[in-house]
C-alpha cells in the first residue's frame, strides 16, 4: 500500500482528574477513530494525547493528601491511561506537561518570546494572605477572608509576565479569513472573529508567582508559566520542537487536526495561533470543536454529579459497542443527549440485530446449505448488481463523511449496506432456493454476495470498532489480510470460493433494556418534581416586586453583579423562551451554566462572544431540569415586549465586578 504521507492528529491535554467521564472518551475515542481510519486509508499517522497537569488546584490537593503533586498527579495519569487502553485509544504518546521534554519546551519558547519582546513584565490584581503567602481571586475569597485560613486579606498587586496578544490581532483576523478549513465547524468562525476578534484582545497574563506547581520561568524563577503557554504548546514539546531530536516534529508539523471541545476551541484559535505566528511556526490545518455530551441538558461534570463512567460501560457491553454508541447518536459538532436507554437500544437494534443477525444468518447457512465453505458465485442477476454497486460505493461515500469528521453519517451509510444486506436475504429467501436444483444453484451466488457484503462491512467499521472486524473474519474464515484493506472495500468479489465459514458466539448478544435500566441507571436525585412549564408563565407583578427603598448601602452589597462572557448559547428543547448558557468570569473560575428566557428577543448565534451582567451569588436553582448558576440582567418594557441586556462598554476583562 503506497505511503500517503503524514496525518498528526491530537486530543486536549486532560486536567487529570480521577474520574474521567463518557464525555471525556467522546473526545479521545473520535480522535482514535478519525486516526484509525487514515492509518487504514495508508496515512503514516501520529495521535496524540496527555495531561493538563500543574496549577493551584493539584497544589492543594496533593498538599491535603500529604503527597507531592508529582506523585499526586502519576497516580491519576496511570488511571488515565488505563482508561484509554480499555476503550481502545491507542495514541502514539502521552505527553504530561510535567515531563521534562515538555518543561524544557516550555521554557525555551517563554525566552524566546521574551527576548523577542512578545512577552513583557506587568502586574496582576488579586487579594493577598500573608500566613499563607497565596493570592486568591474575589471570587475564592470566603465571607471575604482567605479560603485556607479564614485570616483577612489584602488587596495587592502581584508581578506577573503578559504575552501581546493585542499585537497580532489583525493578522488573525486576516489568516482566519483566508483559511476557511481553520476553524471547523464553519459556525464557529464568526463566533470568533465577531465575539472575540473584533472587539479587541486583551494582552494575557502568563506567568504567577504565587504558584509554585508549574513550569519554571527559567530566566526569573519566582514566576512560572501559567496556564495557556504551558497547556498549548504540548501540541509541539511532543514532536521534540526544539529539542536535540526534532524528527517527528520535522515530520509531522504542522496537525492536521487539533480536536477540541466547543468551550476551548477560543484558545486554540486565538491563543494557540498567536503563540506559533510570534514563533514564526505555521499553524494547525484545522482546529475541531466539537459539541458536549450532555446528561439531562447539562454538561456531565463532576462538581454536578451527573457523570456516566465508561469503565462500567465498558465493563458491561464492550468498548467496540460504547464506541459505536459515541460516534453513531450525535452529530459531531453538535451537543448530544446520553441516555443509558438511547444506548441500549442502539445495541440492539442496530448491533444485535442488524449487524450480528446479518453474519450469523450468514454464515449459518452457508454452515446449513453448503457444509460450510462458499462456493464460486454464477452470473450476476439485477438483485446482485445493485447490492454489489452500493457494496462498493459506500467506502467512497464513508471517506467523504469521514474527512469532515462526520462520523455519524459515515456509520448511517454503512448501516444502510448493512440493512441492504439483510433485505436481500429476505428478497432472495435462500430456504426457498434450496428446495429445488436450479434454486441451490442460485443460492451460492446469493450466499457470496452475503459473505462479500460482510467482509466489506467488516473493513468499513474497523476505524470505529477495532475489535469487532477480527471476530467477523474468524467466522468468515477470512485470513488474508490483502483482502481486509482499505482499498479493497471498494472492490467487489475478492474473497476466494473455497473460503471456510465457522459460526461463533453472537456478536453482540441482546440485551433486556428493561432489566437492564432498572440494574444500571442511578436513582434520579429526591428532590421534589418542578412544576411544569412554571417557569414560562409570565409572573404577575405583585406588591412585594415593586422597589422597595430605601435600601442600604449594604443591602445592595449582597448583590454580586459581574460581567460574563457568553462561550456557547443553545434553545432549550420544549421551551420558546429560555436559552441556555455557558459563560465565564475569569479564566480561573469554572465555566458557568446560566438559563435565561430571552429567546424571543435574541438568538443562540448572536448570544455567543457577548458580555453580558451577570448576578453571580445567587442560589443556583433548575429550570426545565437545567441547572442556572446565575441570572443575565436586561431591560424591559412594562409590557414585556422589548428587552435589551444590560452589558458595559467595550474593554472591560472578563469577570470584573461592577459595583
Ligand atoms: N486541560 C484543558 C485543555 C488544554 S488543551 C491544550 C481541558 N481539559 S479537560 O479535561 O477539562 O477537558 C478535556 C476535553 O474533554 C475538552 O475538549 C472537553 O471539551 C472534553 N469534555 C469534557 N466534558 C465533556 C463532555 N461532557 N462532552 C464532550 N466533551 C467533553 O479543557
Amino acid at each position: 500500500m503506497a505511503n500517503k504521507g503524514p496525518f498528526y492528529i491530537s486530543t486536549p491535554i486532560y486536567y487529570p482528574s480521577d474520574n474521567l467521564h463518557i464525555g471525556h472518551a467522546y473526545c479521545s475515542v473520535a480522535a482514535d477513530t478519525m486516526n484509525r481510519f487514515k492509518k487504514l486509508e495508508g496515512y503514516d499517522t501520529f495521535f496524540l494525547t496527555g495531561t493538563d497537569e500543574h496549577g493551584q488546584k493539584i497544589e492543594r490537593k496533593a498538599a491535603a493528601k500529604g503527597v507531592t503533586p508529582q506523585a499526586y498527579v502519576d497516580e491519576i495519569v496511570a488511571g488515565i491511561k488505563d482508561l484509554w487502553q480499555l476503550m481502545d485509544v491507542a495514541y502514539d504518546d502521552f505527553i504530561r506537561t510535567s515531563d521534562d521534554r515538555h518543561v524544557k519546551g516550555v521554557q525555551k519558547i517563554f525566552r524566546r518570546l521574551f527576548e523577542q519582546g512578545d512577552i513583557y513584565k506587568g502586574s496582576y490584581e488579586g487579594w493577598y494572605c500573608t500566613p499563607c503567602e497565596s493570592f486568591f481571586t474575589e471570587l475564592q475569597l470566603k465571607d471575604g477572608n482567605c479560603p485556607d485560613c479564614g485570616r483577612p486579606v489584602e488587596k495587592t498587586c502581584e508581578e506577573a509576565y503578559f504575552f501581546k496578544l493585542s499585537k497580532y490581532q489583525d493578522w488573525l483576523i486576516d489568516y482566519i479569513e483566508s483559511h476557511p478549513d481553520f476553524i471547523q465547524p464553519a459556525s464557529r468562525k464568526n463566533e470568533m472573529i465577531n465575539n472575540f476578534l473584533k472587539p479587541g484582545l486583551q494582552d494575557l497574563c502568563v506567568s504567577r508567582t504565587s504558584i509554585k506547581w508549574g513550569v519554571p520561568v527559567d530566566f526569573d524563577e519566582k514566576h512560572t508559566v501559567y496556564v495557556w503557554i504551558d497547556a498549548l504548546t504540548n501540541y509541539i514539546t511532543a514532536l521534540g520542537y526544539e529539542s536535540a531530536d526534532d524528527s517527528l516534529y520535522q515530520k509531522f508539523w504542522p496537525a492536521d487536526i487539533h480536536l477540541v471541545g466547543k468551550e476551548i476551541i477560543r484558545f486554540h484559535t486565538i491563543i494557540w495561533p498567536i503563540i506559533l505566528k510570534a514563533l514564526d511556526l505555521p499553524l494547525p490545518k484545522q482546529v475541531f470543536g466539537h459539541g458536549w455530551l450532555v446528561l439531562d441538558g447539562q454538561k456531565m461534570s463532576k462538581s454536578l454529579g451527573n457523570v456516566v463512567d465508561p469503565v462500567v460501560l465498558a465493563g458491561r457491553y464492550g468498548s467496540d459497542a460504547i464506541r459505536y454508541f459515541l460516534m453513531r447518536e450525535m452529530p459531531f459538532g453538535s451537543d448530544g443527549q446520553f441516555s443509558y436507554e438511547a444506548l441500549l437500544n442502539r445495541i440492539n437494534a442496530d448491533l444485535a440485530n442488524d449487524l450480528g443477525n446479518l453474519v450469523s444468518r450468514t454464515v449459518a447457512m452457508v454452515e446449513k446449505y453448503f457444509d460450510g465453505e462458499v462456493q464460486p458465485h454464477g452470473e450476476w442477476q439485477e438483485t446482485d448488481t445493485a447490492l454489489i454497486q452500493l457494496a462498493e460505493a459506500t467506502s467512497g461515500k464513508v471517506k467523504a463523511h469521514m474527512d469532515g469528521l462526520q462520523f455519524s453519517l459515515a456509520l448511517q451509510d454503512i448501516w444502510h449496506l448493512i440493512g441492504e444486506s439483510n433485505r436481500y436475504i429476505d428478497l432472495n429467501s435462500p430456504w426457498v432456493l434450496i428446495k429445488t436444483d436450479d434454486g441451490k444453484e442460485r443460492l451460492k451466488t446469493v450466499m457470496y454476495v452475503l459473505c462479500e457484503c460482510i467482509r466489506i462491512i467488516g473493513i468499513l467499521i474497523s476505524p470505529t470498532m477495532p475489535r469487532t472486524p477480527a471476530r467477523i473474519w474468524e467466522q468468515l474464515g477470512l485470513k488474508d489480510e490483502s483482502i481486509t484493506t482499505w482499498e479493497s472495500a471498494a472492490t467487489f468479489g475478492l474473497l476466494p470460493a473455497g473460503t471456510k465459514v465457522a459460526k461463533g458466539d453472537a456478536l453482540f448478544p441482546r440485551i433486556d433494556v428493561k432489566k437492564e435500566l432498572a440494574d444500571i441507571v442511578p436513582e434520579p436525585p429526591k428532590a421534589a418534581p418542578a412544576p411544569k412549564k412554571k417557569e414560562e408563565k409570565k409572573p404577575e407583578k405583585k406588591k412585594e416586586e415593586e422597589p422597595q427603598g430605601p435600601i442600604s448601602i449594604d443591602d445592595f452589597a449582597k448583590v454580586q453583579l459581574r460581567v460574563a462572557r457568553i462561550l456557547t448559547a443553545e434553545k432549550v428543547e420544549g421551551s420558546d423562551k429560555l436559552l441556555h448558557f455557558s459563560v465565564k468570569l475569569t479564566d480561573s473560575e469554572p465555566v458557568r451554566s446560566v438559563v435565561s428566557g430571552i429567546a424571543k428577543f435574541y438568538t443562540p448565534e448572536e448570544m455567543v462572544g457577548k458580555q453580558v451582567v451577570l448576578v453571580s451569588n445567587l442560589k443556583p436553582a433548575k429550570l426545565r431540569g437545567i441547572l442556572s448558576e446565575g441570572m443575565i440582567l436586561c431591560a424591559s418594557d412594562a409590557d414585556d415586549k422589548v428587552l435589551k441586556l444590560c452589558t458595559v462598554e467595550p474593554g472591560m476583562e472578563d469577570g470584573a465586578y461592577i459595583r
